[in-house]
């Protein structure tokens, strides 16, 4: 049998699957995907605490959007990044305000906007995302399918889907070389250092 160099550095550590023709299919064996991360939270105290897993990652700029229908847990996610990230006020739900502002001791800021209510492309301009971003504000957008055209294409796309009562699932892709970054960082940050 020929095996590459891949195949044979491999071969210890890694379990190869048989196939049909007797021989061992490297392409089988489970691959790590730096742009996409798929998990499920079993409680609302644990989609918290992936938020605080993800929040201590964050720098100026980020954009990070959460997809999902109304119940799926954005808010609550949201709400554990700001805590993460250091805000100095207690995190609550935007809808009613649309925006909310966070700061931290260090000057840094968090803007969390739900853009659930926005109608059109009008509304969308109002909200201000470059202003913001020029600001160095980092971004959570809820709903960020109502202002698509303001998302940048490199972003932190997470979407969060109803299972159960009790369960949600999340997933994350990301794109450009800064989240790619920040999902490997969270991927140790979350699932490696510690249980969340
Ligand atoms: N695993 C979970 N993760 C997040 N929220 C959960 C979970 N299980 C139950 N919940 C509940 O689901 C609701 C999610 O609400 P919210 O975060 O406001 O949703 P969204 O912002 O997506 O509309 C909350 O009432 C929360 O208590
Ligand atoms: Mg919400």
């Amino acid at each position: 049998m020929l095996l590459s160099y891949y195949d044979s550095m491999c071969m210890d550590s890694r379990p190869l699957v048989p196939l049909l023709s007797g021989r061992y299919n490297s392409a089988a064996m489970p691959i790590m995907d730096s742009h996409a991360l798929d998990f499920i939270s079993y409680s609302y105290d644990q989609t918290l605490r992936y938020g605080v897993k993800l929040g201590q990652l964050l720098i100026p700029r980020d954009f990070l959007c959460l997809s999902g229908n109304l119940g799926s847990g954005k808010t609550v996610l949201a709400i554990g990044i700001a805590r993460g990230w250091g805000s100095l006020e207690s995190a609550t739900s935007p809808s009613y305000m649309l925006v909310n502002e966070y700061s931290r001791a260090d000057g840094a800021q968090l803007h969390h906007m739900d853009c659930y209510r926005l109608q059109n492309a009008v509304d969308a301009d109002h909200i201000g995302v470059d202003e913001r971003l020029q600001l160095g504000a980092t971004l959570i957008v809820e709903w960020p399918e109502h202002i698509q055209s303001w998302i940048p294409i490199q972003r932190l796309w997470i979407t969060m889907n109803y299972i159960t009562e009790d369960k949600r699932s999340v997933e994350i892709r990301a794109d450009g070389d800064r989240f790619a970054k920040l999902l490997s960082e969270f991927r140790k940050n979350a699932f490696q250092h510690g249980s969340t």
